[in-house]
């Protein structure tokens, strides 16, 4: 579905990515691993259309243009950005029907408006509420529904556990799998590589700019250089 190849990214003359590969197959959960400042949220917005880079990015076989993030959008590639990006001086109701924005069956997007607040009843709840005034996790869900809210194929979710307590972070990673379920393919940004690997199909681990590790989810969960980097010490059991 996804094909990355020799990604590069530069900001001036810092060389933030460097000659990144990385598949997607259709209805996987591909996580992105990486300790702060490894080139995660670059390579994202890059796949999003939100960068200029060298190499090359396919999607469904189409080479996709750098900074066409427009074109990504319609095409099926919703990023959820690090941070969440909700506008947290607007209502919430305001906030998701920016999700439709790129639809054009405006009928069908109402619909699913209302289809969102029967799968997060909590929106629903607080629809009028300005977005700011939400939890951290309901904020969450809220960049999650309304990046859903474009369609996507591909959703890109840049460390969407960033700042949540732990219960609420299991939360999110539920929502995550359950998406998945419903057939749609994600990239996953985390830190949290634990969690991240229980989800996840298959794993990259980044590190300045670099894929210094990849492969089967579980095996990345069991390999000891990974667990040293990233686990905590003791591997799984
Ligand atoms: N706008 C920018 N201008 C200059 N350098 C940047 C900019 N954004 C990121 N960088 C640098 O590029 C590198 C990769 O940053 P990036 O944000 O992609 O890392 P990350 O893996 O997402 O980290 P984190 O886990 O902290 O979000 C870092 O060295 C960072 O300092
Ligand atoms: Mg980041």
């Amino acid at each position: 579905m996804l094909k990355v190849r020799g990604l590069e990214v530069f900001y001036g003359p810092i060389r933030a990515v460097r000659g990144v590969d990385l598949d997607i197959e259709a209805g996987e959960i591909i996580a992105l691993i990486g300790a702060n400042g490894a080139g995660k949220t670059t390579t994202v917005r890059a796949i999003a259309g939100l960068a200029t880079y060298k190499g090359s990015i396919s999607y469904d076989g189409t080479t996709l243009t750098p900074n066409s993030a427009e074109f990504n959008l319609r095409a099926g590639l919703a990023m959820v950005p690090e941070g969440r990006g909700i506008l947290g001086r607007m209502t919430v109701e305001d906030n998701l029907s920016m999700g439709t924005y790129c639809r054009k069956d405006r009928a069908q997007a109402a619909k699913d408006v209302v289809e969102m607040y029967e799968r997060f009843p909590i929106l629903s709840a607080r629809r009028h509420s300005l977005a700011n005034l939400l939890s951290g996790g309901e904020q969450q869900m809220l960049a999650i529904a309304r990046a859903l809210l474009s369609r996507p194929r591909l959703l890109l979710l840049d460390e969407p556990s960033l700042g949540l307590a732990p219960k609420t972070t299991t939360a999110v990673f539920e929502l995550i799998s359950s998406l998945r379920r419903d057939g749609l393919t994600v990239l996953l940004v985390e830190q949290k590589a634990r969690q991240t690997l229980k989800i996840a199909d298959r794993a990259y681990l980044l590190e300045t700019g670099r894929v210094v590790m990849s492969g089967q989810a579980q095996n990345l969960a069991n390999d000891s250089l990974m667990s040293q980097a990233f686990l905590g010490g003791a591997t799984t059991p």
